[in-house]
């Protein structure tokens, strides 16, 4: 008799941004896939009720209220983590905010923000995880980037450029820890079905024209599901991808090699 062992079942792992959309998705799967989950995100009441969820699933969550750009802020939420379940063997930096604007709309204050909080935020939570990952000789770490930091986007300038920062991390630090059984990705999702997505559809000046455009220019016919990016990021997370490491994993459906943006 086979007896099925949940494919994450005994990590501990580390979400930021893990309250809301995609994030919230991580956080979930890794609940039901086995792992004890950090749910680190800024909004602390979203993050209680991801975690709430967890439990009420018979899974194993902590909330852990924290500005990932913050050093003291996430080394505290590292240590919570690790004194409730021990110390983590898998990051996803999810966290990541998306201002809009080619370089001269953008303000030197959304600059630093956006920086802050999708490049400084991954080399924050890096720098603290590393420790627990080093001396168990085990971890998978998987930023989340996006198919702008390859391709670009129009009017995302700053966003495009953390992103593409985000992919050079991943293959930087792929090396530096892989003769200590590290594993370090990128996973960059095209047009995701998220909050983020709906924020910005509602911000622009037709957002019915605007979701339409993100629709129809899709190899699909349609953006991606939330579930759809988690499903690589659990594979990443877990042991069956003990020999992925330095990649970005591209999930957008055939959008980069059709080579088209839409027209929002
Ligand atoms: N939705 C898409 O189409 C898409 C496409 C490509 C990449 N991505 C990337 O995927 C990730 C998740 O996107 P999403 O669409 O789920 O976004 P979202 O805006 O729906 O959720 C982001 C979460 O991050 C949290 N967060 C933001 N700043 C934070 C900070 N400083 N500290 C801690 N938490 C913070 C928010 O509170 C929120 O819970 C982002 O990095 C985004 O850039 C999204």
């Amino acid at each position: 008799m086979s007896v099925n062992v949940p494919l994450l079942d005994g990590k501990i792992a580390l979400i930021t941004g893990g309250a809301r959309g995609i994030g919230e998705g991580i956080s979930l799967r890794f609940g039901r896939e086995g792992a004890a989950v950090g749910v680190l995100d800024l909004n602390a009441s979203a993050a209680d009720s991801v975690v709430e969820r967890i439990r009420l699933e018979g899974g194993r969550a902590i909330a852990l209220p924290a500005n990932v750009a913050d050093g003291a802020q996430v080394r505290k939420a590292v240590a919570a983590l690790a004194k409730a379940f021990g110390g983590p063997d898998v990051l996803v930096h999810n966290a990541g905010i998306m201002p809009e604007g080619a370089i001269e709309a953008i303000s030197e204050e959304q600059w630093d923000r956006v920086f802050a909080v999708n490049v400084r935020g991954a080399y924050l939570t890096c720098r603290e995880v590393l420790p627990a990952m080093r001396a168990g000789r085990r971890g998978s770490i998987i930023l989340m980037a996006s198919i702008t930091g390859v391709n670009g986007f129009p009017g995302l300038a700053a966003y495009s450029a953390t992103k593409g920062a985000l992919i050079s991390l991943a293959r930087a630090t792929a090396i530096d820890y892989a003769a200590e059984g590290i594993r370090v990705n990128a996973v960059s999702p095209g047009t995701i079905d998220s909050p983020m997505l709906h924020e910005f559809v509602a911000s622009q000046a037709d957002p019915h024209r605007t979701r339409l455009a993100f629709d129809q220019v899709q190899p699909r016919g349609r953006v991606g599901t939330i579930d759809e990016v988690v499903n690589v990021v659990a594979f990443l997370a877990s042991d069956q991808a003990t020999y992925v490491s330095g990649a970005n994993v591209i999930v957008d459906g055939g959008l980069s090699i059709k080579g088209e943006q839409p027209r929002v």
